[in-house]
């Protein structure tokens, strides 16, 4: 039973959706299972450049299917847009399957996410504002609405009636909006309902069969370790489990059938919204990395905060992920360089030196990183394909990665599109010639 989970290994915008894209054409089934239209997934094939925010990468595969499970929170305004995005260019989308299971993001999610946000002030986490946090509250609460319910109109009306009773308070700044109208919600929802019946499946079924055929499955992860809501730096986090467990849970399988777990980290570091970052570079150098690596969010446009390569995080990130693998992308965007950093462990406030991921925010909002300085390389390895290919302090680079990180280096990025990559050592063997 071959799968595979791909995650996020620092704090997002990794580039899991080429990889993902990478694997997904040797794949039965690619499945996404957390987060929502918080993701964004940008995959370059030839000339043309698609962004995902919800649909898998592997829906550019005709011969893949491709599933949106129980554990996403789904807009449906956003997914049919992307389903007609796609059909547009001319991609065939029978083969999406969205779980009945999954949760909806409701007009009012959108408007208490912004609400927060604000209320916040100086204190806001720099949410994407998409109404992902709303929705899981919901979803534990006991009043999301479901896929499902959007097949049963009376249903669909009363779970809608409940789950804005106890907002009412908070909501009242936008009465007005007509968005709010429980008529008009129920309307527009019913037509979403309409647009996608023909993909509503028992997703965790379908997985079962594909994994109990022996098929390749992939997991798609969305945000990363560090954005995690148990294991990242709450509060500044995502509100779902971007870890690889929650492929289990997000889609309905065992822990069992899962096989392989690879990590996607770049060879730098970045973050979008607020919250600690010890390895953040506030100068030319950061700008320069901003510039070099395109690094502006996909989903919300947002400068992306950036600093140098974080190993007391990954190495954190690969413990609680069960890592068989990295993938490294981005390598490219580090030449050039005389030196590169790499942070190996942290000072704390009292002078501690620590090399494991504090469980304590505030050690972690004071601790400055202790860095190793590797020599760079000039050459311009965007046209690399084999290891023979890389510099030698490249090299040198992704093997002190493997050493410090304690697992191995399965590929590396060297610019965005599908071919550049190399692998390093053995190609996975899950993975068909
Ligand atoms: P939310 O997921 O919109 O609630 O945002 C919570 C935090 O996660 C914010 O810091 C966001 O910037 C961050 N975040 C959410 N999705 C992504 C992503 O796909 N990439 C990077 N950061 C993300």
């Amino acid at each position: 039973m071959p799968s595979i989970v791909i995650v996020g290994a620092q704090w997002g915008d990794e580039g899991k959706g080429k990889v993902v894209d990478l694997l997904a054409e040797n794949a039965r089934v690619v499945a996404r299972f957390q987060g929502g239209n918080n993701a964004g997934h940008t995959i370059v094939r030839g000339e043309e450049t698609f962004k995902f925010h919800l649909i898998p990468s592997g829906i550019l595969y005709p011969g893949t299917t491709c599933v949106i499970g129980n554990g996403v929170v789904i807009d449906p305004s956003v997914l049919t847009a992307e389903i007609d995005g796609l059909r547009d260019r001319g991609v065939d989308v029978s083969n999406l399957r969205v779980s009945a299971n999954a949760h909806l993001i409701m007009p009012y999610h959108l408007m208490l996410d912004r609400a927060h946000e604000a209320k916040l002030g100086k204190l806001e986490i720099g949410t994407t504002k998409r109404g992902i946090g709303p929705c899981y509250s919901d979803k534990a609460a006991r009043l999301g609405i479901r896929v499902q319910d959007l097949l049963d109109e009376k249903i669909l009306k009363q779970k809608i009636m409940a789950a804005m009773e106890p907002k009412r308070l908070m909501l009242r700044p936008f009465e007005r909006d007509p968005a709010l109208d429980l008529h008009a919600m129920t309307e527009q929802y019913m037509l979403h309902g309409n647009r996608l019946e023909q993909h509503i499946a028992d997703t965790a079924s379908l997985l079962h069969r594909a994994l109990d055929d022996g098929e390749l499955v992939i997991f798609e992860g969305a945000q990363a370790a560090l954005l995690d809501i148990d294991h990242g730096t709450y509060p500044f986090v995502t509100s779902s489990n971007p870890v690889a467990g929650a492929a289990c849970v997000g889609a309905g399988v065992g822990p069992r059938d899962i096989t392989e777990v690879w990590g996607v980290a770049k060879a730098y570091a970045t973050r979008v919204g607020a919250g600690p970052f010890p390895t953040e570079l506030d100068d030319d150098l950061g700008e320069d990395l901003r510039q070099r690596g395109g690094e502006f969010g996909t989903t919300t446009g947002r400068p992306r905060r950036t600093g140098w390569l974080d190993l007391v995080s990954l190495r954190y990130a690969a413990r609680i992920n069960g890592m068989t693998a990295l993938a490294i992308t981005k390598l490219d965007v580090l030449g050039g360089r005389d030196t590169i950093r790499v942070c190996t462990s942290y000072r704390t406030d009292d002078g501690a030196e620590l090399d494991t991921f504090p469980y304590h925010q505030t050690v972690l909002h004071h601790a400055t990183p202790i860095y190793t300085d590797l020599p760079g390389w000039q050459e311009d390895i965007t046209g690399c394909r084999a290891v023979e290919d890389l510099p030698a302090n490249a090299l040198a680079y992704l093997r002190f990665i493997e050493e410090h990180v304690g697992v191995p280096i399965a590929l590396i990025g060297v610019g965005p599109a599908r071919d550049q990559i190399v692998w390093l050592g053995e190609r996975s063997p899950l993975l068909a010639a």
